[in-house]
């Protein structure tokens, strides 16, 4: 065993107890805390807490403290309850640290384009190898895009490998969404225009959190698409334009959606960057398309337009955009809460141009991706 989970000295203090461990380490650990955390508390299959904190007082306390080889025994002045900790457990549940938040992202610009390979994944290999499938998730939750390439190209045939991660995210869009020019559009994703780059559904509280593009056929002329990490150009603005940044994650900014063929009206106050509690980046919402008329008090009004204006010339810069061609058989997938897409203008009488679309919450990403790395909670 390593020093770190041997315990050298335990000593009681008047609200926790205090581990100096071999390593020199010390953990404190607070009688609720422990009490609430006694293994006994646990169900044995569900793994969840069925210890009800209310059925002791807020003065309970350890009568006794002992120690063997692997374990640390609270005999509590309470209810003659006995805890019996596994030591390492505690220390791996030490929370007397000062914790170095690391962001899990690699922010990337155009640059990325030389070596758009690393993004690329085959579609087989995903469907048939669960070490494929975690790399696509790494991909995802790192990069925030990747492009899984040789799908086949028959309608809704993306659900199956979707489903190699979780069930879909259903929208009033219909799953999938049909990425089409029709007349009288309801959106301007259903027309043959350039869409500047933004993210999908600004206007929902919880924006879908990651979307898929089918490329089913691209054939028409045009329609070349864009792709760039909105966390890049954030952390730009962080380090470069301070009052800017300071702008974008404090105005509450309006998106709506009036789809004239819902009974619905949308309406969503939000910043255009949203932080974490570790203040790393948590989302960006950026459509000129849904961004209703903005209504920030009229004193800041000047500098949010100031801001904005800025941000959107970086969205749209050679130095952050990448521009590339969906192929048919291409699934283009990118966390719809950092990166945004667009594309260029299409003649639809040139030839064929379908994708399909669909949505993921991040959530189901995450907890894929923390069950191949085997994270502990
Ligand atoms: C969309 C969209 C891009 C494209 O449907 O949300 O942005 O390339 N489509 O058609
Ligand atoms: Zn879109």
């Amino acid at each position: 065993m390593q020093d770190k989970y041997k315990i050298n000295k335990i000593v009681k203090r008047n609200q926790f107890i205090e581990v100096t461990w071999l390593d020199k380490h010390i953990s404190k650990f607070h009688f609720l805390w422990l009490r609430d955390n006694c293994p006994s508390a646990i169900h044995p299959t569900a793994n969840m807490r069925i210890f009800n904190i209310l059925s002791v007082t807020k003065n309970i306390f350890p009568k006794e403290i002992d120690i063997s080889k692997t374990k640390l025994i609270i005999y509590w002045s309470e209810k003659n309850h006995k805890s019996n900790f596994e030591i390492k457990w505690l220390r791996d549940h030490c929370y007397s640290q000062d914790k170095k938040y690391i962001s899990p992202y690699f922010f990337w610009d155009q640059k990325l384009k030389k070596s758009f390979n690393k993004i690329k994944i085959n579609h087989n290999k995903v469907l048939n190898n669960d070490n494929h499938l975690h790399q696509w998730l790494k991909l995802l939750h790192e990069y925030g895009f990747a492009i899984i390439k040789n799908a086949p190209i028959k309608q809704k045939s993306a659900f199956k490998i979707l489903n190699r991660i979780s069930h879909h995210r259903e929208t009033f869009f219909g799953t999938p969404f049909e990425v089409v020019s029709i007349p009288k559009p309801n959106n301007t994703a259903y027309t043959a225009d350039a869409l500047r780059n933004h993210t999908d559904l600004p206007y929902f509280e919880y924006a879908p959190g990651y979307q898929f593009l089918h490329c089913l056929v691209n054939d028409a002329k045009g329609g070349n698409s864009s792709v760039v990490d909105g966390f890049a150009v954030a952390s730009y603005l962080k380090k470069n334009e301070k009052d800017a940044f300071k702008v974008l994650t404090n105005s509450y900014v309006k998106f709506k959606d009036t789809d004239y063929t819902q009974k619905a009206t949308r309406v969503l106050h939000s910043p255009l960057i949203t932080l974490t509690k570790d203040r790393d980046f948590n989302d960006i919402r950026f459509s000129m398309a849904a961004m209703g008329t903005v209504d920030v008090d009229s004193s800041k009004m000047k500098k949010f337009y100031e801001a904005y204006y800025l941000f959107s010339k970086l969205l749209h810069s050679k130095k952050f955009k990448i521009d590339f061609r969906l192929s048919s058989g291409d699934i283009f997938c990118f966390n719809n809460r950092r990166v945004l897409h667009g594309r260029t203008s299409f003649d639809p009488n040139s030839g064929n141009r379908h994708l399909q679309g669909y949505y993921l919450e991040r959530d189901e990403i995450l907890a894929r991706l923390n069950y191949f790395n085997k994270l502990k909670v």
